[in-house]
């Protein structure tokens, strides 16, 4: 069991993720991506494969001379010559290089596609190690030598065959062993165990590095065991770029090395601008569902998980979410999105939310209404929820139905209603409309314990048609109990009159 170093991040996403995407990026791009990975604070960065194309070769040597002293710059090389020299050539420069080669070493890829015996594949290894290690060190006293076992989970056969070569390498003079699960075939457990077993082989100032590629998305979970074994350096890439189904997500192993206490030397809050700028650089879109910085990370439409996102909104640990945004320097919200699995919770939260006044208990007779619609059309617009809101709320249909409301004289109104086919015509009297309908309905023999009322002043824009306020009176029920009605109109007598019948109609038609 190793004993826990902080992680060292390096970075992928400028050679691994690049050489990935379907425009590789220029230097003006790269330059771009390199300061993000500044301002993220990571230790180190694979600005390319210099050897690849002179335009790549370019860009190595320019992110070299601008890196800053503390950042460990490195740059790809097959086990060749000229591909070092590549290397060495592009970034020697910088404060503090790193050649990294690498080879296969699993006994199906060495078969197969060097068509090579293992000794002889050894021995090229050495060779290379050997060769990178005078040739950095000769430009740069600070250069080093990593070597990557390329198809590191596929050695599980040979290990001990790869870790006598390990030990070789070493000698020859790599500080770095990185092991890939170049393709994600190998279980976790199976991948971690010979990570650690690699780690205890190796002399102690010898770095472990885990690299994983993201085919059956264990990626994350493979890097951040391969650290619990001993893998100090993480090879990450931004949004998970690389070839295939990508590399191992650097946000997703910071945020759960970080969440597993451990000391994280990345800047989390820079995480969302980048992902936000890496996919539009790169034209892959972060997907909705993905992890942290996907539109749907912070989206709940269940009610259970909407009642207890919301009771827990302000707290640093939620009850449905790994992290508070702001950790990662999101902005947004947690999203309520209304469906028909949603609840209560939601209809109150969305109707709160857009500036209208409901209470809990209007919030739960409307919800069958609202889940009525989201069960035809799927997640529902805020416009339409409002839309059910000022049908069922704002215009309660029952058996009343107001035809016309007066004012007559001083103190006197008149107030034409129909009770399902009965026309009434009554004149009421009272201090305000409000008083002489409660004596109209009275007379016609709705008499009702009249409880509350108020007109609430609310931005023209929200209630249209010219009303500015919207009249709540809350009228006894038949069980004692406060029933609400609201209602707007621009003349705020009729809103106070139509807000009685709102409120009536919910009584009688009961
Ligand atoms: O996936 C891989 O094996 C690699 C090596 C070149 C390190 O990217
Ligand atoms: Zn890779």
């Amino acid at each position: 069991m190793s004993i826990l170093k902080q992680p060292f991040f390096y970075d992928i996403t400028l050679r691994d993720g690049n050489q990935s995407l379907k425009k590789p990026w220029q230097l003006s791009e790269k330059e771009i991506i390199f300061n993000k990975l500044l301002e993220l604070n990571v230790q180190a960065v694979e600005v390319g494969f210099p050897h690849s194309s002179e335009m790549d070769f370019e860009a190595c040597k320019y992110l070299a001379s601008i890196a800053p002293e503390n950042l460990v710059v490195s740059a790809l090389a097959r086990c060749t010559e000229a591909d070092i020299l590549s290397v060495v050539n592009s970034i020697g420069h910088a404060k503090k290089p790193r050649v990294h080669v690498f080879l296969t070493l699993s006994p199906f890829h060495m078969k197969y596609v060097l068509n090579k015996d293992p000794m002889e594949v050894r021995k090229t290894a050495i060779g290379a190690v050997s060769f990178a290690s005078d040739k950095i060190k000769r430009a740069n006293k600070n250069g080093e030598v990593e070597f990557s076992v390329e198809h590191f989970g596929d050695c599980g056969e040979n290990l001990d065959f790869v870790i006598d070569t390990l030990q070789e390498v070493v000698k020859a003079g790599a500080t770095t062993i990185n092991l890939p699960n170049t393709v994600e075939r190998t279980r976790i457990k199976t991948f971690v165990d010979m990570i650690e077993k690699v780690y205890n082989a190796l002399p102690k100032h010898v770095t472990i590095s885990a690299h994983n590629h993201n085919d059956l998305g264990m990626a994350t979970a493979a890097t951040v065991e391969s650290y619990f074994a001993g893998a100090v350096q993480l090879e990450c890439a931004l949004n998970g770029l690389g070839e295939r189904s990508g590399n191992t997500n650097f946000y997703e192993v910071a945020v759960a090395l970080h969440n597993s206490g451990v000391d994280v030397p990345v800047d989390l809050s820079k995480i969302y601008e980048t992902a936000l700028i890496v996919a539009q650089m790169s034209k892959v879109e972060i997907y909705e569902k993905a992890p942290l910085i996907g539109p749907d990370a912070l989206a709940h439409r269940s009610g259970i998980h909407q009642d207890g996102a919301l009771k827990t909104k302000d707290m640093e640990k939620g009850a449905y979410r790994p992290i508070h945004p702001s950790l990662i320097g999101r902005k947004d919200d947690e999203k309520i999105g209304l469906t028909s699995q949603s609840g209560k919770t939601a209809v109150f939260e969305i109707i709160t939310k857009a500036g209208y006044p409901i209470t809990i208990q209007e919030a739960i007779r409307l919800t069958p209404f609202v889940k009525e619609a989201a069960e035809k059309v799927g997640e529902l617009p805020t416009r339409n929820i409002i839309d059910i809101y000022f049908r069922e709320i704002c215009n309660v249909e029952g058996p009343f139905k107001l035809v016309n409301f007066d004012h007559i004289a001083d103190n006197k109104f008149m107030v034409e209603f129909n009770y399902k086919d009965k026309k009434f015509e009554m004149t009421g009297s009272g201090n305000g409309p409000v008083d002489a309908c409660m004596d109209a309905l009275k007379q016609a023999g709705f008499e009702r314990k009249f409880l509350y009322y108020k007109q609430m002043a609310m931005d023209e824009e929200l209630l249209g048609s010219g009303a500015i306020a919207m009249s709540v009176i809350h009228i006894e029920g038949n069980d004692g109990s406060k029933v609400i009605g609201r209602a707007i109109h621009k003349n705020t007598a009729v809103a106070n009159v139509k807000a009685i019948f709102n409120a009536y109609n919910l009584i009688y038609k009961a």
